[in-house]
């Protein structure tokens, strides 16, 4: 469904993606770690047409998007949820997850129906409704900011450390939302986490990126059993 093929990506002369080659197929769960500055988050801003390559292909459903605005690809059914939540503080929990439709037809039926089923599965977020932004704890936000990526209606959702920042328990709770909606929808989702052991558990297959580079890749469970992995990524 997305190919990644052999991107490469600068900040100025400083090339950080070295073409890295990857696939998400439909209804999957990728997930892709590797350490802190390890090119995590410039990959998934690259997807969403945030930054552009400076060479190699992405497609999407059989097309081209490389060259793609921002907006038609969220519009093709690409949403990412960015790292540290960016949810808006003085916009009501409501409020935050209408912003999350701007991309599509403003169909208030649609959006509705959205909202019920954002609803269903964070009820947190229902009974805070009305609360601004900054009133919600960690958890809630992140809750909110995965929510808010849901009102597009994605094919392929982008998570970028969702963990970052949360209590054990609330990890937990939000990746267990994420398989849910998985298993229930079939909605893919493009994982990316400093949480190896978290994501692997979740994921079907991996990526390991250092450095700008796939070093390993394969099947979520094996790459947990592997040494390399546990002596990187899981502690011993
Ligand atoms: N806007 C930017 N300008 C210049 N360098 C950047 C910028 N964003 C990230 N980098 C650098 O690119 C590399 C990859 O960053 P990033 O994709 O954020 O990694 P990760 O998400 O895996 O931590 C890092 O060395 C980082 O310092
Ligand atoms: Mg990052």
């Amino acid at each position: 469904m997305l190919k990644v093929d052999d991107i490469r990506v600068s900040y100025g002369h400083i090339e950080v993606l070295k073409g890295i080659s990857f696939t998400v197929e439909m209804g999957e769960i990728v997930a892709l770690i590797g350490g802190n500055g390890a090119g995590k988050t410039t990959t998934l801003s690259t997807i969403s047409g945030l930054l552009r390559p400076t060479s190699g292909k992405l497609s999407w459903k059989g097309e081209e998007i490389q060259n793609t605005t921002v907006e038609a690809i969220v519009a093709s059914g690409i949403s990412h949820c960015p790292e540290g939540r960016r949810i808006f503080p003085g916009l009501s929990v409501r409020e935050n997850l209408i912003t999350g439709t701007a991309a599509r037809a403003n169909n208030k039926q649609e959006i509705e129906e959205d909202l019920t089923l954002v609803f269903e599965l964070f009820p947190r977020l229902k009974e805070r409704i009305k609360q601004r932004g900054w009133s919600l704890s960690g958890g809630e936000q992140q809750m909110l900011a995965i929510g808010r990526a849901l009102m597009s209606r994605p094919s392929l959702l982008m998570l970028d450390e969702p963990s970052l920042g949360l209590a054990p328990i609330i990890i937990e709770q939000v990746f267990e939302r994420i398989v849910e909606l998985n298993k229930r929808t079939g909605l893919a989702v493009l994982l990316v986490e400093q949480n190896s052991a978290m994501a692997l558990e979740v994921a079907s297959r991996a990526f390991v990126l250092e450095t700008g580079t796939i070093t390993l890749s394969g099947i979520a469970s094996v790459l947990a059993g592997d040494p390399r992995i546990q002596e990187a990524y899981l502690g011993g």
